[in-house]
């Protein structure tokens, strides 16, 4: 098991992954090659920074996180919304109203704009079989060294309401509720994530290791936060 950078190779099998675990939400009703399309455009950002979990090279799930979502959606609209267009064309014509959908998702940073955070974690999926053995968990921690060591100092993620798998798993890892909003005829919940808190927790245990290795072992078997 690794996790490595999210590139173009994986595109197909996160596609795949997205589709099966986040079922009912607005992009998967677009189609898998929608879906390919999206991940192909977005990860040619620079600001877009994702990571792969392999299980015997084949991904069993990914995290997704951009430093500024509205220039990101910006961009992949200028360079990728025909080629867009056309792969969630089949899916429009089958269900017409996905196009009010659409047409929401672009007032959809201007809605989570209650949380002053550009950086934000845009998806995480994991493939339904490998839930709850802390895939997630590692995914968010590599996401977060990363925007620490670009010097971030917190980010932000958007969830429904209804997934109540996703909201624990938030609280869990020590996330905080900052605000709500409506989008696609759903709820949703902006966490946001204190990067420089949690980066000073974590220089704490390191020096409680110095002086007590049982006191360590105490505080990694019972995590507050990641
Ligand atoms: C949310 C999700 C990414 C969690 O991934 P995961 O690998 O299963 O999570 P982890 O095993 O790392 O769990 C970490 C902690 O979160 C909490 N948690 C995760 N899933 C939970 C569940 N279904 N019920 C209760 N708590 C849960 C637990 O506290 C868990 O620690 P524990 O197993 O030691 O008790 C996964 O359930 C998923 O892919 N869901 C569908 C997609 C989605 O909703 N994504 C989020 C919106 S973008």
């Amino acid at each position: 098991m690794t996790i490595k950078i999210l590139e173009q190779e994986h595109v197909q099998a996160i596609a795949q992954i997205h589709e099966e675990a986040l079922e009912g939400e607005f992009l998967p009703t677009l189609g898998v090659p929608f879906l390919e399309a999206y991940y192909q455009s977005i990860l040619k950002d620079s600001s877009v920074i994702g990571f792969v979990y392999l299980e015997e090279d084949t991904p069993a799930g990914f995290i997704v996180g951009c430093l500024d979502t509205t220039r990101m959606f910006r961009k992949a609209i200028l360079k990728s919304g025909f080629r867009l267009g056309l792969r969630a064309l089949p899916s429009i014509l089958k269900k017409p109203h996905l196009v009010r959908n659409i047409l929401d998702t672009f007032s959809y940073p201007e809605k989570e704009g209650s949380a002053p955070e550009k950086a934000e974690l845009l998806v995480i999926a994991i493939r339904n079989k490998d839930r709850r053995k802390g895939y997630g968990r590692e995914l968010v921690r590599q996401l977060n060294d990363t925007l620490q060591q670009l010097g971030v100092p917190s980010y932000k993620v958007s969830v429904s309401q209804s997934h109540q798998a996703a909201n624990i798993f938030y609280q869990q890892l020590g996330f905080e509720r900052m605000a709500t909003f409506s989008l696609f005829d759903k709820d949703w919940y902006i966490y946001t994530y204190d990067l420089n808190k949690h980066r000073d927790s974590r220089a704490e245990l390191a020096s409680i290791k110095l002086i007590s290795p049982n006191m360590q072992h105490e505080n990694i078997d019972h995590p507050a936060h990641i």
